[in-house]
């Protein structure tokens, strides 16, 4: 019996790294202010910042953004755009826009405003930007084992629904905008949610009125995880159980650089038609006319023909497996990682990695410097440079997990770039006590990763 789980494509077109010395990636470092949003990619020999927009597209989608129309109403790239969504969800509204933040803006922009929560599983970093900057407050209820990297669960990425239904109690469902499931969780450590905790969250938003959405961007890996993982869903195909897992929600925001290979792209999908035309009026502003919401037509038609392919379970397994088989050799070399591994991207417990870095020096942020440092590999910090917040005395309120994502682009890097990674990790683990913390010495009041500018601390 063969075991080996091969890439289920071959290659058409190649792009080229490039590689540099370690005195090279100091000198890039200094002058990137130790922040690997500000190095340049062709600096970076493997790029695992993100697994957002930075897809291999199919020779499918490149010949869909030929037959891309750019009419600028009513496009037949909209209508297939609109109908495979409409197929693969059951929301009968589609509102493309240019990316997932702008769907939150636009959404979070009506739902939002002070005195407003908008409660989830777990938010991502733009998502509640997007709640906070409307002037609601974000709240995350993340199960308890999901609170736990080294503790392996089949569903780390569930809502405490106690935690919900007792916040209800607590603030008034009147005051909750919206509940906000995200799938998998990306800030939890891509683990996802299972159909259960779905349908319990929709019975207590559907006992108090409260709106239900989906944040979508990873929706086939969830389901995938469903199907390998949830008693019932065993024999159950991908498609099939996507489409449950939607039918609990009252709508959706995607990003389509996620789960439907393409570069650029988002959409908001609901079934409520005067929420859609309040959503439809600021997109215009915004974004553009509805049939196009800030993409061209060629974007429409690339998206359309990824959400079909990401279906593909034998593209499925591949891709779990793949992320599991760089969990497995570090695991095996007692590196710490967030057990068991995600759907799109490996995460470090930076805080078991680099004990003896404090939380207010930013171990993780430490952690990818020396990944960079070491092999040229790029990755992000999900910890307290992310999600930290100050005090009124001015002091950091630290992130309730220190992590390291390793996002792997989809279909982009062989299993020869996985063991390249591995290694480097653990060359890097081994030396772990030689790496210092970090200091910041500028920073955005939001989303502060982005641009802030780190210095080593070098006690
Ligand atoms: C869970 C989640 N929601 C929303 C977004 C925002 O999507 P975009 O980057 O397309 O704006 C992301 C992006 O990484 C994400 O991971």
């Amino acid at each position: 019996m063969i075991k080996t789980i091969i890439e289920p494509f071959r290659i058409k077109s190649v792009e080229p790294i490039y590689f540099t010395t370690k005195e090279q990636r100091q000198h890039i470092l200094e002058v990137a202010n130790y922040n690997p949003f500000l190095i340049p990619s062709k600096d970076v020999l493997i790029d695992l910042l993100t697994d957002s927009g930075t897809s291999a597209m199919s020779s499918q989608q490149w010949a869909g953004i030929m037959q891309g129309d750019e009419s600028y109403a009513g496009s037949p790239s909209f209508f297939r755009f609109e109908e495979t969504i409409q197929k693969i969800t059951g929301f009968p509204i589609v509102v493309p826009t240019h990316q997932g933040r702008a769907a939150e803006k636009i959404l979070f922009s009506i739902l939002g405003g002070p005195g407003k929560y908008f409660v989830s599983n777990t938010l991502f970093d733009t998502t509640r930007a997007n709640i906070e900057v409307s002037g609601a407050i974000g709240v995350d209820l993340l199960c308890e084992e999901g609170k736990f990297p080294s503790i392996p669960a089949p569903f780390k990425g569930n809502m405490d629904i106690a935690a919900f239904e007792k916040f209800i109690e607590e603030k008034g469902a009147e005051s909750i905008a919206l509940c906000i499931m995200t799938v998998t969780n990306n800030s939890g450590g891509g683990q996802p949610v299972s159909m259960q905790n779905i349908k319990e969250a929709k019975r207590l938003c559907d006992k108090h009125n409260i709106l239900f959405f989906i944040d979508a961007c990873r929706f086939a890996e969830n389901a995938y995880f469903i199907k390998m993982r949830e008693k019932g869903y065993e024999n159950k195909s991908v498609r099939e159980i996507a489409a449950e897992l939607f039918s609990y929600a009252q709508g959706c925001t995607m990003s389509a650089k996620k789960d439907a290979f393409a570069n650029i792209g988002g959409f908001l999908a609901m079934r409520d038609e005067v929420l859609a035309q309040k959503c439809r009026n600021i997109l215009i502003i915004t974004e553009g006319f509805p049939t196009y919401g800030g993409l061209a037509g060629r974007d429409l038609e690339a998206i359309a023909i990824g959400l079909e392919e990401v279906l593909s379970e034998d593209y499925l397994q591949y891709r779990i497996r793949s992320i599991e088989y760089l969990s497995k050799k570090l695991i095996a070399a007692g590196v710490p990682v967030m057990q068991p591994a995600g759907g799109h991207a490996v995460y470090l417990d930076a805080k078991a990695f680099l004990s003896h870095v404090p939380v207010d020096q930013y171990p993780g942020q430490a952690l990818v410097v020396a990944l960079f440092l070491e092999g040229g590999i790029r990755s992000c910090e999900i910890g307290s440079l992310m999600f930290g917040k100050y005090d009124e005395l001015g002091k950091l309120v630290p992130a309730p997990l220190e992590l390291v994502r390793l996002a792997i682009p989809r279909r982009v890097y062989t299993q020869s770039h996985m063991d390249y990674v591995s290694e480097v990790i653990i060359e890097v683990f081994e030396n772990r006590e030689k790496i210092k913390g970090l200091r910041i010495i500028e920073e955005a009041p939001i989303l502060r990763h982005f641009t802030a500018k780190l210095t080593p601390i070098n006690k």
